[in-house]
């Protein structure tokens, strides 16, 4: 008799405990936004662009798939009144990240890596893409963002061309940016020969490492980066204000970081939004700082090979084509079933960062160049999920 009713008490308790945990969940999933239509993602479906029937608009639709710093999308397009068929890319000045980029250098690479966009987008469209960089001249550096705003980045000029298939804009709609862990196999000769081919020229290069040596000293000098911008208070606040906790911010603001970008995914990524929005300290001050570094180690200890992009000077111009030729590398990588991540810390200027920063750039550009962008690539261990995008419409400049 005795039992039974322990064993009934036994089974309400379970029973209880299902319950609440269900309920729990769905909390948290409803907190998360788990239910909500995701415009943020809009952009990403292939028939996004063709809502349009300027491509002027078009292009800068698929431009706006590229690669940004923080993932600002710090991009504004004027269509030309007098001319339909040119346009142009301005820097958005509001969308500056002053601690981490204080120069906007990553934010000028983010500009070329929009154009590479619209340029591929533009062959499979059956246009051919004039890119003229600063056409009214380069910035005035001492009023750099009132500058901007007047001085636009580059003038697109179409022309009609044979449209063409290319497994280059096949790639634009994946993921540029894989945080997962790599396979730690070394790229063969091919894969090498091919990534190196994409250099221009004219002063920007590409250079891979995957020997024991480098990738331990470059791993070495991506760890030592990432714990000292762990500790610099205002750049990790800076990165936190841009943090997207759930569906509802992520809607609202389309650009920025989320839980997507560490590979977070299905109903997990509910569960762990719905916490971070009620618990935001779970990813703020120390344990964002711990989590960065974490993360990073784990990158490190995961990769095969790192490269870089290498300018002989640091002119604007030299940044936007760093730009235009890590989206080339990015899409062409995938075409090669390779996948890459930017590592920035040790590249960025700020004053904490200064003697890793000239160290680095004395070892590895020793000849009064700047390294512009250091990535680890290799091949993927898990795909990761589509980021934020702001709406085409928000880029173009009312008159
Ligand atoms: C100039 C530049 C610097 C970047 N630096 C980093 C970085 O240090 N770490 C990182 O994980 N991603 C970095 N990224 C990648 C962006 O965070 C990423 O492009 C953005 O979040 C959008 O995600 P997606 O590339 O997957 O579409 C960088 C991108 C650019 C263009």
């Amino acid at each position: 008799m005795k039992k039974k009713a322990a064993i009934k008490i036994a089974s309400f308790v379970l029973f209880s405990i299902v319950v609440i945990c269900l309920i729990l969940l769905s909390v948290l999933f409803i907190i998360s936004g788990g239910f909500i239509k995701q415009t943020y993602l809009e952009p990403w479906s292939k028939d996004y662009a063709a809502n349009h029937s300027d491509p002027r608009v078009r292009l800068a639709a698929s431009g706006l798939l590229a690669a940004s710093n923080h993932n600002m999308q710090p991009w504004k397009i004027r269509l030309d009144k007098s001319d339909n068929r040119v346009f142009y890319l301005y820097a958005d000045s509001s969308r500056m990240i002053n601690e981490v980029d204080p120069y906007a250098r990553q934010m000028m690479i983010s500009q070329g890596t929009f154009l590479e966009y619209i340029a591929v987008a533009g062959k499979k469209e059956g246009w051919s893409t004039k890119i003229n960089l600063f056409p009214n001249g380069t910035y005035d550096e001492s009023n750099l963002a009132e500058s901007m705003d007047v001085k636009p980045v580059a003038k697109i000029t179409l022309s009609k061309a044979q449209p063409e298939n290319n497994p280059l804009y096949e790639a634009t709609f994946l993921p540029d940016t894989n945080r997962e862990t790599y396979k730690m196999e070394m790229l063969s000769s091919s894969q090498v020969s091919v990534l190196e081919s994409l250099s221009p020229g004219k002063g920007v290069s590409i250079k891979l490492y995957q020997d024991e040596a480098n990738l331990k000293k470059i791993g070495g000098y991506a760890l030592r980066s990432a714990a000292i911008e762990a500790d610099v208070e205002r750049i990790m606040d800076e990165s936190g204000a841009i943090f997207r906790a759930n569906e509802y911010q992520k809607n609202k603001y389309r650009y920025g970081y989320s839980v997507e970008g560490q590979g977070t995914s299905g109903s997990m990524k509910h569960i762990l939004q719905g916490l971070l929005t009620v618990f935001p300290s779970l990813n703020t001050g120390k344990a964002a700082s711990k989590n960065f570094i974490d993360y990073t180690r784990t990158s490190v200890d995961n990769t095969p090979v790192y490269a870089m992009i290498i300018t002989s000077d640091s002119s604007r111009s030299a940044q936007v084509e760093s730009g235009m030729l890590y989206s080339k590398l990015v899409l062409t990588g995938h075409t090669l079933g390779l996948v890459m991540q930017p590592l920035s810390q040790v590249l960025e200027e700020y004053s904490e960062m200064s003697i890793p920063y000239t160290e680095f750039q004395q070892t590895y550009a020793p000849n009064g160049g700047t390294v512009q962008m250091l990535f680890r690539l290799g091949k993927p261990t898990k795909s990761t999920p589509l980021s934020m995008r702001r709406d085409v419409m928000d880029l173009i400049i009312e008159e």
